[in-house]
């Protein structure tokens, strides 16, 4: 684990006319590889302390020794964080908790495709159960240390995906009574981040905390690779690829989102291209946002959850 980093002049390619955020103490999940990465390595270079977090040790520190390298300006710390586990988010949020009294930026980025359904730890379907329950629980267990900055944003990384989602069961969260779809999954679990974004940021409301959505545009990037997704879906991913944006670019909407007066001025939006979008219809839909929290709630042991 490593828990600080080295200090330099300013990063070569750093925007110099982004804010600054050498008082800024930043955690990004999924960090160690595509848009997390190179959200990471934009934070560094804007001076933040970025403490960077994946699911395996020896990944998460040759990414962490990249970002110091080539962003020196910022502190780079790493956290072993696997949100396919609750235990394993427990113990990564006490461990932030020892580690810092407060936490100004948190980007809720990782997360998976997945072809055939597999199960968490837990027993969740896991797209649901990494995509949006894991990240769910982390920002709960952390909730002290970011009521605890006085300008505290949250960025969930959703997709335009989620506008591919007929209809969230929040009865049936794990897909239980139907036949698994990966696309149906990841679209439900992308859904699950835009609501739960916009039950989040009226629920803190009150405490001037920014909580808002992005989605990164088609990026080049791990996610359907790895043997996650076969078949259609993995050979029209391939054929896109020349296609997409690249990784770096693929990370501007949320650092925007996480470093723009726009970003720090607004709460429950959905972002795309670096600027508010609408989402669909059924993310609009504030019953069913207040029925997956509760859902929520109840899947990972928690009640009153997000509260001080
Ligand atoms: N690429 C796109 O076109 C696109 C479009 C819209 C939205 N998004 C969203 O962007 C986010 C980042 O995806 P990406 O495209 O950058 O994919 P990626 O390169 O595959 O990166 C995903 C990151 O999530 C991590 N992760 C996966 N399972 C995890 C777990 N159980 N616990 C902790 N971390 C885990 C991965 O770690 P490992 O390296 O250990 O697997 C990796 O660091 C995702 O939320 C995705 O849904 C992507």
């Amino acid at each position: 684990m490593r828990t600080a980093a080295g200090h330099g002049d300013d990063a070569a390619g750093s925007d110099c006319s982004a804010r600054r955020m050498n008082d800024t103490i930043c955690l990004v999940t999924g960090a160690n590889a595509g848009i997390g990465l190179e959200t990471a390595r934009a934070l560094a270079a804007r001076g933040a302390t970025v403490v960077m977090s994946g699911r395996d040790a020896a990944r998460l520190e040759r990414a962490a020794d990249e970002v110091s390298r080539s962003a020196p300006t910022g502190r780079v710390e790493t956290l072993v964080c696997d949100l396919a586990s609750l235990r394993s988010v427990r113990e990564a949020a006490e461990q932030f908790r020892v580690r810092h009294a407060r936490l100004d930026l948190l980007v809720n980025n990782a997360g998976l495709f997945l072809s055939d359904r597999r199960l968490t730890e837990d027993g969740f379907e896991s797209t649901i159960g990494i995509n949006h329950l894991g990240h769910f629980l982390l920002t709960h267990l952390l909730r002290d240390r970011i009521f605890a900055s006085s300008s505290a944003r949250v960025v969930n990384v959703a997709s335009n995906a989620h506008r591919a989602a007929k209809k969230l069961d929040t009865d049936d969260l794990h897909a239980e009574r139907r036949p698994y779809s990966g696309v149906r999954a990841y679209a439900e679990s992308k859904l699950a981040n835009v609501l739960y974004t916009r039950e989040l940021a009226r629920r803190w409301s009150d405490r001037g905390i920014r909580v808002n959505a992005v989605h990164p545009g088609v990026v080049n990037t791990r996610i359907s690779a790895d043997g996650d997704a076969r078949g259609l879906v993995r050979v029209l991913w391939d054929l896109g690829r020349p296609f997409m944006l690249t990784p770096a670019d693929g990370a501007k909407t949320t650092v925007h989102v996480a470093t723009s007066e726009e970003g720090g001025s607004v709460s429950g939006r959905y972002f795309a291209k670096s600027a508010q979008v609408k989402p669909s219809r059924q993310a609009l839909d504030d019953a069913l946002a207040a029925r997956l929290w509760d859902a929520s709630e109840r899947a990972v042991g928690v009640s009153a959850s997000h509260e001080g």
